[in-house]
C-alpha cells in the first residue's frame, strides 16, 4: 500500500527508515482530497510528475519547496483551474469533474486566497464579501450582508466594512479576501502564498486569522514561505521539488528531523535553523 494513502502517517517511510507511530489529524475520517499520481505538463515541460497525496478533514497541510517546484500548479489542479494530463484528484471520493457546470459547483466548495487579493476595487469591503453569496448562491441581500458583517468581524475588520480596497492596508485587504472566500461556505480553503505581497508588519495579522481558522477545524492547504507558521500551525508538511514530493510528514519531522538531505538544504537556504 502506498504510504501516502495510508491513514497512518509514517515519518521516515519515504526513505525506508523505521516508521514511528504517528496518527495524522483526521485519520479516522474519509479524506477530503486525494491526489492519485497527478501529472501536469505544459508542452514538453513536466510541472507535476506523479503526485500522490491526501488531505484529511480538519487538517492544515502546508506545501513548501523551491520556486517552480509545482506548488501553485497543484493548487490550480485542485480547484480544476487546470486539466490534468494524468492521474486523478478526488474530492470526497468523487473525481473532479471536467464539465464546466459541474466544475463551477466544485469550485464553490473550495475557497481560494491568492497572493494578490483580487478584491473588486469599486466595492466596499462589505460588498466584496456579500457579493458571491448574492450572485452565485442566490442569497437574499439582507442575509448576505448580515453574514458578511459577521465574517468581517471574524477577521477583525468590523470597523472597516464601508472602506474600499484602496483605503485598506494590504493585510486588511487580504483579510477581506479571506472573509470573501469564507462567505461561500467552503469545505476546503486553498491559500497560495497569502502573505508574500504584504508589508512585514501586516503579515502577522493575516497569519493569525489563518491560525484561528485552523483551530476552528477548517481543512486548509497553504502554500507558504512562512516556515514558522508551517512549523506551528501545519499538521502535515509536504516538500516539493521538480514537480514531485521530495518528503512529507508532520512538522516535527520536516523541520527538526528531515529524512531527506535536500529538505534540510532547502530549509537552510531559507535561513531556517529551527
Ligand atoms: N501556464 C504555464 N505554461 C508553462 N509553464 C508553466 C505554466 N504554469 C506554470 N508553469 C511552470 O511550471 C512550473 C511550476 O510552476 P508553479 O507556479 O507551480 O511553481 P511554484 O512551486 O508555485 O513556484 P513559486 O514558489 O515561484 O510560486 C514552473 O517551472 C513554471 O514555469
Ligand atoms: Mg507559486
Amino acid at each position: 500500500m502506498n504510504a501516502t494513502l495510508s491513514p497512518i502517517g509514517a515519518p521516515g517511510a519515504a526513505t525506508g527508515a523505521a516508521p514511528t507511530a504517528f496518527i495524522r489529524k483526521g485519520a479516522g475520517d474519509k479524506p477530503v482530497l486525494v491526489y492519485e499520481n497527478v501529472r501536469k505538463t505544459y508542452g514538453d515541460f513536466v510541472a507535476l510528475n506523479g503526485v500522490s497525496l491526501q488531505v484529511n478533514k480538519g487538517e492544515v497541510m502546508c506545501l513548501i519547496g523551491p520556486s517552480g517546484s509545482g506548488k501553485s500548479t497543484l493548487l490550480r489542479c485542485t480547484n480544476a483551474l487546470e486539466t490534468l494530463n494524468g492521474g486523478q484528484v478526488y474530492l470526497d471520493g468523487v473525481p473532479l469533474p471536467t464539465r464546466e457546470s459541474e466544475v463551477r459547483r466544485v469550485r464553490q466548495r473550495m475557497g481560494m486566497v491568492f497572493q494578490s487579493f483580487e478584491l473588486f476595487p469599486h466595492k466596499s469591503a462589505l460588498d466584496n464579501v456579500a457579493m458571491g453569496p448574492i450572485t452565485v448562491l442566490g442569497m437574499k441581500e439582507d442575509e448576505a450582508r448580515t453574514r458578511a458583517r459577521a465574517l468581517l468581524d471574524k477577521v477583525g475588520l468590523s470597523s472597516k466594512a464601508d472602506n474600499f480596497p484602496a483605503n485598506l492596508s494590504g493585510g486588511q485587504q487580504q483579510r477581506v479576501a479571506i472573509a470573501r472566500a469564507l462567505a461561500m461556505g467552503p469545505d476546503v480553503m486553498l491559500f497560495d502564498e497569502p502573505t508574500s505581497a504584504l508589508d512585514p508588519e501586516t503579515v502577522g495579522e493575516v497569519l493569525n486569522v489563518m491560525k484561528k481558522l485552523a483551530q476552528e477545524g477548517m481543512t486548509m492547504i497553504v502554500v507558504t514561505h512562512e516556515m514558522s507558521f508551517a512549523r506551528r500551525v501545519a499538521n502535515w508538511v509536504v516538500v516539493f521539488e521538480n514537480g514531485a514530493i521530495m518528503e512529507e510528514g508532520p512538522p516535527e519531522q520536516i523541520f527538526d528531523h528531515p529524512t531527506v538531505a535536500r529538505t534540510r538544504d532547502f530549509l537552510s537556504h531559507l535561513g531556517w535553523d529551527g
